[in-house]
């Protein structure tokens, strides 16, 4: 047939231009760093993503000099290769020998005598064989005055030329991953010997500054610093001022930040006083943990991307600050080192990557940017691919589609179709995420005007109703009552703090409705109505088991947790308790009604109200006695609903064997009892 012809040459041409872009990128290194211990399994790594895959970590024996592989890392390591060559038949895996801090004096020891050299060297050799490795590599060591690295570098290169040649397998690769300079207290790296012997060496672009050991905030991994500080470009520059190759660098990429706990929680920027690490032991966080805090309490702000520094900061809550590679910086550098001409680069550590986002990226500019005159021939390929395409496609349509429409309204379709999608877009970037406008007709016919049947109950100032709107979406809408002025100020208060706040624990607002004199806030659906629905009913509240009343304490802490913390503002809800928490379908609790809520400044830790307000039992006694309201009312509040979760007592009630006491009088006395 004569249709064939073209898509056989367009099959042809396509596969020239893969072949040519594959051959162009297949001496950049687009490396990923494993460490056997961490949560990522081998099976779960996405090795399409990488050429090279380092595996950590091998150890040495102190005693024998030999490489050891513990007992955790035989199960991971015996069958790695394997694995990954099953999604990358061409990737490359590389063990690395963890020689760095604690185990820094057992290799030099090794480095500066001549039969210990030997017995690691051997060692290296045969385990990496065994294992099914292609490659070795040193990390984290430095060089030291006394050492004979040099030396050790054409031993380890002569012996595994020597295992190539008697064995007739491809030589291994030797590489290094270490730091920053080529220089380390006042000692040389050998460059000369590394030149001769290394594949490449990694470097270490990253934790320059460290919350354990820096009382002030930095960027851990810059790459250029305009004020001269710790950036990586500097360091890059000096491998190369002192002869060591472009072409046999790697840049090292953090898939980590480091989070600071601050002195002042005003303070944003860098060289801000702090007190140390926040969230983890030394303040390390991994990217996904970070995109996380960002996804769950970054509502109002995400992190800020800095191009001078080529990094990435954020503010958790007003306490903290992390700095870390968000996909603009990985991309950034990665077209760094493809413009200083280095090798490639290794992501440190691929366990840390959120749904392999940052893989993606580096990968992405890894293999763009073929060498001119392959573009040439790539574009003309391409182009040529492209016409011939089209042409088959034309002659397609014509014949087969659109016979009766012909040509121009299949072009006039497919122009309006590109329009609809670019205009779609815009509009969701210019829509207003915050309160939609309801109209009352809208109101009335979702409720099925205000009927009986679709009241849900009666809160404080009014009757809330189910509704169902148009295009199907469940609402709740609350409707103030006309009569009573009673309401207004909870109702401006509500609209007000609803549109600063949006998390998954509080009930979200969708809008409001201000026609005919109506005041009525429309919220999502809470299928399972409130937590006092179930703790007090004898046969409903074994719906609640233990793991569902502890994941419900949870979610109100995290509510609580944002209020006071995380959000831009401090808040105190006022009426914490068990019906103004709402269940939805899947039994995760909201905290809703935030008519009574109040702001604090940031400065202000007490306020002072003559109106007191909230519902008997969960008020603390400093404001009963006094109108004296903190955020530590809502920490009260909640330790009665946690007494209230456990024990599912009301509180209103009376308990003990005299029917005397309180809830929190009961639980208080039966403690003392108990110790
Ligand atoms: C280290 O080597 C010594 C001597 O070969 C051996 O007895 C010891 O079990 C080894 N230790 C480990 C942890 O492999
Ligand atoms: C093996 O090494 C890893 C990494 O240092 C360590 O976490 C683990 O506890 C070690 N396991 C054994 C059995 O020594
Ligand atoms: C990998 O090796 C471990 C033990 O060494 C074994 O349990 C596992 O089944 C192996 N996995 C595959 C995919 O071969
Ligand atoms: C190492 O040796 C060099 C030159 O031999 C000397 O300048 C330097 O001070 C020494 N460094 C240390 C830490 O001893
Ligand atoms: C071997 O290395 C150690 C540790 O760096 C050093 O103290 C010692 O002097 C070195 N010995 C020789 C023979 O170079
Ligand atoms: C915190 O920083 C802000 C703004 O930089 C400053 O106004 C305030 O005085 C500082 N507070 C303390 C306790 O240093
Ligand atoms: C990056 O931060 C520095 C220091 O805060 C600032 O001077 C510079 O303007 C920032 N650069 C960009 C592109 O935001």
């Amino acid at each position: 047939m004569a249709s064939n012809k073209p898509i056989f040459f367009f099959l042809l041409l396509l596969f020239l231009s893969l072949k040519l872009q594959s051959s162009s990128s297949q001496t950049w290194v687009k490396a990923g760093h494993w460490i056997s211990s961490s949560s990522l399994p081998v099976s779960d790594i996405n090795s399409a993503l990488f050429t090279h895959l380092f595996a950590s970590s091998a150890f040495i024996n102190k005693t024998s000099y030999q490489l050891f592989i513990n007992s955790s890392g035989e199960q991971s390591f015996s069958n790695v290769t394997s694995i990954v060559k099953l999604k990358n038949p061409s990737i490359t895996t590389i063990l690395s020998i963890w020689v760095a801090r604690s185990e820094s004096t057992t290799f030099s020891l090794i480095v500066n005598e001549t039969s210990r050299r030997k017995s690691f060297i051997e060692s290296s050799v045969k385990t990496a064989r065994l294992y099914g490795f292609h490659g070795l590599n040193l990390y984290g060591f430095q060089p030291t005055n006394g050492t004979s690295l040099g030396t050790f570098l054409d031993e380890w290169r002569a012996e595994v030329a020597s295992e190539s040649r008697n064995t007739g397998k491809t030589r291994l690769l030797l590489t290094i991953s270490t730091g920053r300079f080529p220089i380390v207290n006042s000692v040389n790296y050998p460059i000369e010997s590394a030149k001769r012997n290394l594949d490449w060496v990694n470097i270490l672009a990253y934790d320059y500054y460290e919350p354990r050991l820096d009382r002030f905030t930095g960027f851990h991994a810059a790459l250029f610093d305009p004020l001269g500080r710790a950036n990586t470009d500097d360091r890059i520059k000096e491998w190369l001022k002192r002869g060591f190759p472009a072409d046999k660098l790697v840049l090292g990429l953090p898939y980590h930040g480091y989070a600071w706990a601050l002195v002042n929680g005003s303070d944003s920027g860098i060289n801000t006083a702090a007190f140390g690490p926040y969230l983890t032991g030394d303040g390390s966080v991994g990217y996904s943990l970070i995109k996380f805090l960002i996804r769950k309490f970054g509502y109002d702000v995400g992190a800020v991307y800095n191009s001078t520094y080529v990094v990435h900061y954020w503010k958790l809550g007003r306490s903290s600050w992390i700095n870390f590679d968000d996909v603009e910086a990985i991309k950034a550098k990665v077209s760094y080192a493809k413009v200083k001409g280095l090798l490639g680069y290794n992501a440190f550590q691929i366990a840390n990557d959120d749904n392999w986002v940052l893989s993606h990226a580096a990968y992405a500019i890894g293999t763009t940017q073929p060498k001119k005159h392959q573009l040439l021939v790539i574009v003309l390929v391409t182009v040529s691919a492209m016409v011939l395409l089209i042409t088959a496609l034309v002659y397609y349509l014509q014949h087969k589609i659109f016979k009766s429409q012909g040509l121009l309204g299949a072009l006039k379709m497919s122009v309006s179709l590109i329009r609809t999608k670019i205009s779609g877009e815009r509009k969701h970037e210019n829509g207003d995420p915050n309160l939609q406008a309801f109209t009352f007709a809208t109101i009335k016919a979702a409720t099925n005007n205000f009927s009986n049947e679709n009241k849900l109950g009666e809160g404080g100032y009014g009757p809330v109703y189910k509704g169902e709107l148009l295009n199907g979406q469940e609402i709740a809408v609350k409707r103030l009552s006309r009569s009573s002025n009673q309401g207004l100020e909870e109702f401006k208060n509500e609209v007000n703090l609803t549109t600063k706040l949006q998390y998954v624990n509080l009930v979200r607002v969708l809008g409001i409705c201000t026609e005919n004199e109506e005041k009525m806030l429309v919220y999502e659906f809470m299928l399972n109505k409130s937590l006092d629905f179930y703790l007090y009913d004898p046969f409903k509240r074994h719906l609640l088991d233990w793991r569902k009343r502890v994941s419900i304490i949870e979610g109100v802490t995290q509510g609580l947790l944002y209020l006071q913390e995380y959000s831009n503002y401090t808040i105190i809800h006022r009426d914490i308790k068990a019906s103004n928490i709402l269940l939805d379908s899947e039994m995760n609790p909201k905290i809703s009604d935030f008519g009574m809520a109040k702001f604090f400044k940031k400065d202000e830790l007490e306020a002072n109200t003559n109106r007191i307000v909230g519902t008997y039992g969960y008020v603390p006694p400093e404001y009963v006695k006094k109108g004296i309201y903190s955020t530590k009312y809502d920490v009260y509040s909640f330790g009665v609903l946690l007494l209230q979760i456990i024990s599912g007592k009301r509180n209103s009630n009376l308990y003990g064997c005299h029917e005397n006491l309180k809830l929190l009088e009961y639980v208080s006395i039966e403690a003392m009892v108990s110790m």
